[in-house]
């Protein structure tokens, strides 16, 4: 099987998705003849070569993290691009990878019914998807604390390698919890109350010189 991915993540190479996409094309490589060939939504001025890649492709993996409870801006443009696509006969299957920073599974839940009718508006056949909750910060993640993830990555990769669909039980222990236990919400009350649910988000905003323009409306103002 030959593999067309399509990263939509506005980080590039430094996303978190390529992470995750290392993991499922290790497993997926592992069947003899399979093959495949990344692509980065980030350069978004090659709209025309995204859409050729799409339209030759044999099969198509379209991974992307949940942003503001939806997709980032460069996957919206490239499936907008698509549209030219919409009434031909023969476009390749397609899956969908979704990963967020929230850990429950539900987060993601509205934009993998988007993908879906996306493909059925395509007439592309959907052999899978897969969403994943609690993504962001892997990349300062120890070992032993990422393992148990990316096996699953690495998992649900082989078994398509092999069986050209995502197995349901897979996707099932990829997408980990939907929504938090009781005793989970109550932690995260706590750490809310203490302000520490905060501290991650703050060190980056001030890493990026942003911190003071935390409450910033730019939308609301003139
Ligand atoms: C602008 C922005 C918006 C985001 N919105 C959400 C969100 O609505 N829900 C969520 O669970 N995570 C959200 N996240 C977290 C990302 O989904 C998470 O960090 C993901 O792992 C980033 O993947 P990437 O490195 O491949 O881009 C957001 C991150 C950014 C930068």
């Amino acid at each position: 099987m030959k593999l067309t991915v399509f990263n939509g993540s506005p980080r590039g190479t430094n996303s978190n998705t390529k992470i995750l996409l290392e993991q499922f094309l290790k497993g997926f490589s592992e069947n003899p003849g399979n093959e495949y060939e990344l692509i980065y939504l980030i350069h978004v001025d090659k709209q025309e070569v995204f859409v050729e890649k799409f339209s030759s492709a044999e099969t198509v993996l379209l991974a992307c993290p949940l942003y503001t409870d939806a997709m980032p801006a460069i996957v919206k443009t490239f499936i907008e691009s698509l549209s030219t696509l919409k009434e031909r006969k023969e476009n390749p299957p397609i899956g969908f990878i979704i990963q967020s920073g929230f850990p429950e599974a539900i987060h993601s839940r509205p934009l993998e019914r988007y993908m879906v009718k996306l493909a059925k508006r395509l007439g592309c056949p959907l052999y899978g998807t897969a969403v994943r909750g609690g993504i962001e910060g892997i990349q300062n993640m120890p070992p032993y604390m990422t393992k148990k993830v990316f096996n699953l990555f690495y998992t649900l990769g082989k078994g398509f390698g092999t069986t050209g669909r995502f197995d349901p039980e897979v996707v099932k222990k990829v997408a980990g919890r939907e929504r938090f236990s009781n005793a989970a919400k109550i932690t995260v009350k706590i750490m809310s109350v203490l302000k520490l649910s905060d501290m991650y988000w703050n060190s980056l905003l001030k890493k990026n010189d942003a911190y003071d323009q935390r409450y910033a409306k730019p939308y609301a103002e003139d």
